[in-house]
């Protein structure tokens, strides 16, 4: 079935105004990103939650606004402090961007964000989705935001069936969205509309055992009419992850004043973890071995493998330890310095490296 939208009333109309009741009873209100206009407050949030929980987003953002409080703050920061903020979060590009972002702000636009979503979609890092979330809650603009979770509300409101892993399908579904929004939104309209979709998405219209029964939208919903809930939304590819096997040499030594050190290399700029501190990575157990002098060999411990999921590969991480209890250099021809233990909060590492690291990390931040 091809999912038609009428203009002038009827099923957008409803839509909207049922969204925009059920989000201001029920919805989410709280959150230290709602409630305001302020454009820098609503970016920083957006792109942090573009992959990542609200839960684990919220100490993230009180540690970068304390820290960064305007845009000009941050776009002063070094890239290695932001980085080392961002840690844990995951998806190390959208701190680089996040950076980039603040500083043209600051350069080409005088420290304002830009008013629109066309305009905002500009800037590094600021897709069409989180450029229509910052202009509608900040400006109330009417366009509609559309991630994946707004992707699967809609695709069964409607009953859609095109592809999604098809871009033809997603502008279909997206020019379906905006012919859905508010007609004529009253001031705050657009706020509860786009917080509504997110709400749905996030608390109800779920992936898997969706709540219809509490749904606001069930009575006009087409997939809920049809019992074909489950079948939306269609999307035909999987994604594929390469599976990889990396050895990692966690090296540990004395500092000279007394306390421990590790030898971390920083990752190249682009590619897994790029620009984060890391222990040494080989692709064999052969070439960690190789990279030791031969009397550290013996020493060489075998810790248990950790398993760790990204978007296209799934990587199975073999630590290696080795504890040297001197204070001497480290290895000839290894890449990398000595840091120590109690300058590693400052220093941007992998969640999986943090934990891996264990007690030494105790007392930074998660
Ligand atoms: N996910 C993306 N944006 C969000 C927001 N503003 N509130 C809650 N979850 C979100």
């Amino acid at each position: 079935m091809s999912a038609a939208v009428t203009s002038g009333g009827g099923l957008p109309l409803e839509f909207a105004r049922l969204l925009i009741d059920w989000q201001r009873l029920h919805g989410r209100s709280g959150l230290p990103w709602q409630n305001t206009r302020d454009p820098y407050r609503v970016w920083l949030s957006e792109v942090m939650l573009q992959q990542t929980q609200v839960s684990t987003v919220l100490s993230y953002f009180h540690r970068f606004l304390e820290r960064f409080p305007t845009v000009e703050v941050l776009a002063e920061a070094s890239a290695d402090e932001v980085m080392a903020l961002w840690a844990g979060l995951g998806y190390y590009s959208r701190a680089r961007n996040l950076h980039r972002c603040a500083q043209a702000v600051v350069a080409e636009h005088g420290g304002v964000f830009p008013s629109n979503a066309s305009a905002l979609q500009t800037l590094p890092g600021i897709g069409a989705s989180t450029a229509a979330a910052i202009a509608a809650f900040c400006h109330g603009e009417r366009v509609s935001i559309v991630d994946g979770n707004v992707r699967r509300v809609l695709s069964r409101l409607l009953a859609f069936d095109g592809d999604l892993a098809q871009t033809a399908a997603q502008r279909k579904l997206w020019d379906l969205a905006q012919a859905l929004l508010p007609a004529e939104p009253l001031p705050d309209d657009m706020t509860a509309y786009t917080q509504g979709l997110m709400d749905l998405g996030a608390t109800l219209c779920l992936r898997s055992r969706p709540q219809c029964e509490r749904c606001p939208v069930q009575p006009i919903c087409r997939a809920h009419a049809s019992s074909t809930v489950s079948n939306y939304p269609v999307k035909t590819r999987a994604v594929k992850r390469r599976h990889e096997s990396w050895w990692l040499l966690l090296l540990r030594g004395a500092a000279a004043a007394g306390g421990e050190r590790i030898w971390l290399v920083r990752r190249p700029s682009t590619g897994i973890w790029a620009s984060l501190y890391c222990p040494p990575v080989f692709d064999s157990e052969a070439a960690l071995i190789d990279a030791l002098p031969t009397p550290w060999r013996e020493g060489l411990r075998e810790l248990e493998p950790v398993a760790h999921s990204l978007t296209h590969r799934e990587l199975r991480l073999h630590p290696r330890l080795l504890v040297l209890d001197t204070a001497g250099p480290g290895p000839v021809g290894l890449d990398g310095a000595w840091v120590d233990a109690e300058a590693l909060h400052s220093h941007g590492l992998p969640a999986p490296v943090r934990v891996l690291l264990g007690s030494w990390l105790k007392s930074l931040p998660p």
